[in-house]
């Protein structure tokens, strides 16, 4: 892990309130692995003291990027960054996805910005499998080219419609699921809302396949000393333990992930000594 002051190399805006943000971070850059991300410091927005994390989208040398959607004041402020400016990183952070096991069809599954932390594995993969982006309509299917380029079977599906299947993403993917699951057998790489990346871990233990999800969460310190991003990972026999997204995450496997429903529903209890999370 590296604070770096990285320089902006270029910005621009793909359409959909998402930004591409290239940045020179010669130290942070070469180290990245598929899945890892971020923490960036907002420029000139002084009421902000957290950072904000970010997947890396993309490496290219000395230089990175990302992908972000403008949801907030912090985004908000980034927007107005512009080429030469600096920017304060810290990373390469979190655990990422696991290489694709080569007996699997890796199937990428992602939502929005999503997609962002999946380029890298599916540039690196040696087999190229399919993949499944969905959104609210065609401006959230995020660099599509990118993944059809590099060889991947890409099926897209919006809200609206607007581009490919109309509906949940995980309808294609479970039409796929029953044309080719039985005779290939799939291993998931997820990243997108909660919804559908329990959906997607659902169908992974249904099936016997393994699911990586990645874990989207609010993040103060991103090195593992606030405890603002903890997540209830499974321990042995029906309890949960606490366990920081940023640092032994973002990416779990589907069976250790305690959803609050299987909490709720008695499935699952705390292990005898839970680490507390703090509330920042
Ligand atoms: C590991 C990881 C990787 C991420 N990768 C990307 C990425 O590649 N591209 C991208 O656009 N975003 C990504 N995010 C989400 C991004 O960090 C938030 O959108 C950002 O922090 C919002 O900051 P803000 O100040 O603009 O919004 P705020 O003003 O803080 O909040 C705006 C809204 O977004 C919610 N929010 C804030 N932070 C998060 C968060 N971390 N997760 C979910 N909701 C949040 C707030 O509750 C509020 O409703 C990632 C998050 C994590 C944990
Ligand atoms: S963000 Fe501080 S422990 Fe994870």
């Amino acid at each position: 892990m590296k604070l770096e002051e990285a320089r902006v190399l270029d910005h621009r805006e793909i359409g959909g309130g998402y930004r591409l943000l290239k940045l020179a971070a010669p130290a942070i850059s070469p180290a990245v692995q598929p899945g890892q991300f971020v923490h960036v410091r907002v420029p000139h927005y002084e009421t902000a003291l957290l950072r904000r994390p970010f997947s890396v989208y993309k490496t290219e040398g000395s230089s990175l990027s990302i992908l972000y959607k403008n949801v907030g004041r912090g985004t908000a402020t980034l927007t107005h960054l512009q080429p030469g400016d600096s920017i304060s990183l810290l990373g390469p952070l979190g655990h990422g996805f696991p290489e694709p096991a080569a007996e699997h069809v890796p199937v990428l599954v992602a939502g929005g910005y999503g997609m962002a932390a999946l380029y890298l594995l599916a540039r690196n993969a040696t087999q190229k499998g399919v993949a499944f982006f969905g959104g609210r309509s065609a401006q959230d299917i995020l660099c599509a080219d990118e993944f059809t380029g590099l060889g991947w079977d890409l099926h897209t599906a919006t809200e609206d419609g607007t581009s490919g299947y109309k509906g949940l993403v995980t309808e294609p993917l479970d039409a796929w699921l029953s044309a080719e699951g039985k005779d290939r057998t799939p291993e998931f790489f997820a990243c997108g809302p909660n919804g559908m990346l329990q959906a997607v871990g659902e169908r992974a233990i249904r099936g016997g396949w393994k699911a990586w999800l990645s874990m989207d969460r609010n993040m103060g310190c991103g090195v593992g000393a606030c405890l603002t991003c903890v997540q209830k990972i499974r321990q042995e026999e029906g309890s949960w333990q606490w366990k920081r997204c940023c640092k032994e995450g973002p990416v779990f496997e589907a069976r250790e992930i305690v959803w609050d429903e299987d909490v709720e529903a008695g499935n699952s209890k705390p292990a005898s000594t839970p680490n507390a999370p703090v509330k920042m």
